[in-house]
């Protein structure tokens, strides 16, 4: 049976939503479909506007129940850094998992991470790293995107470019002006791909 995959992410300018559409289609040309969710916002309106935040996209539901995730193999998470970690945002999620996690509803699924976040050094790695306990928690399994299936793209350091052996990324620049480039896309495709392959080996 083909495995069931979900993109989830929180993004409040955009790139990671972004890169969650190249992980898409990359899931789809392995021959998969994916579902679509955001993590739901926290932060009150008054911060969000003083943060020129645009609001979160209504064209993809909204993950409040964390029951929603059980039925899927595998989840690709997508995380804008906050100071090296993931947003509260996201530790929001995590936090209303506790019925999850004691009931290991999570246990043995895999996932996968991309990450965005403004500079060089500025925390991607880590940001994989930070979110290492709370998978191990929940016995998530991490899918590393490694080197194999992206080697000429991770090697080529002719330009600034995001993502990693952790999984896909994307430099913004401090003021959010720098887009996704072509080739952190494809890296990010090229780990929807090769994680749905994965999942399908491991989880029929
Ligand atoms: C409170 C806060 C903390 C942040 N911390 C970091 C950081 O530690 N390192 C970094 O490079 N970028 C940091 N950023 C930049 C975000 O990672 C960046 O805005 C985000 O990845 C953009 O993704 P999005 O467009 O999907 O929201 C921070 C942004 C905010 C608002």
């Amino acid at each position: 049976m083909a495995p069931k995959i979900a993109i989830v992410f929180y993004s409040m300018y955009g790139h990671i939503r972004t890169l969650a559409e190249a992980e898409k289609r990359g899931i789809e040309k392995a021959g998969g479909t994916v579902d679509l969710y955001q993590i739901p916002e926290t932060l009150s309106q008054e911060v969000l506007t003083q943060m020129y935040a645009p609001g979160q996209p209504t064209d993809i539901p909204l993950l409040e129940d964390p029951a929603t995730l059980e039925p899927y193999d595998g989840i690709l998470m997508g995380i804008p850094t906050r100071y090296g970690n993931f947003p509260a945002q996201w530790r929001t999620f995590w936090d209303k998992t506790g019925a999850q996690w004691a009931k290991g509803s999570y246990h043995g699924k895999m996932a996968g991470l991309f990450i965005t976040n403004a500079t060089q050094g500025g925390g991607q790695e880590s940001t994989a790293l930070a979110a290492m306990s709370t998978l191990a928690h929940h016995g998530i399994i991490f899918v590393p995107s490694g080197y194999k299936h992206a080697f000429a793209q991770l090697s080529d350091v002719s330009e600034v470019r995001g993502g990693s052996a952790w999984g896909a990324g994307s430099f913004t620049a401090g003021d959010g002006s720098r887009l996704p480039s072509a080739k952190e896309l494809e890296i990010a495709e090229i780990q929807g791909e090769q994680f749905y392959k994965t999942v399908a080996k491991f989880s029929g």
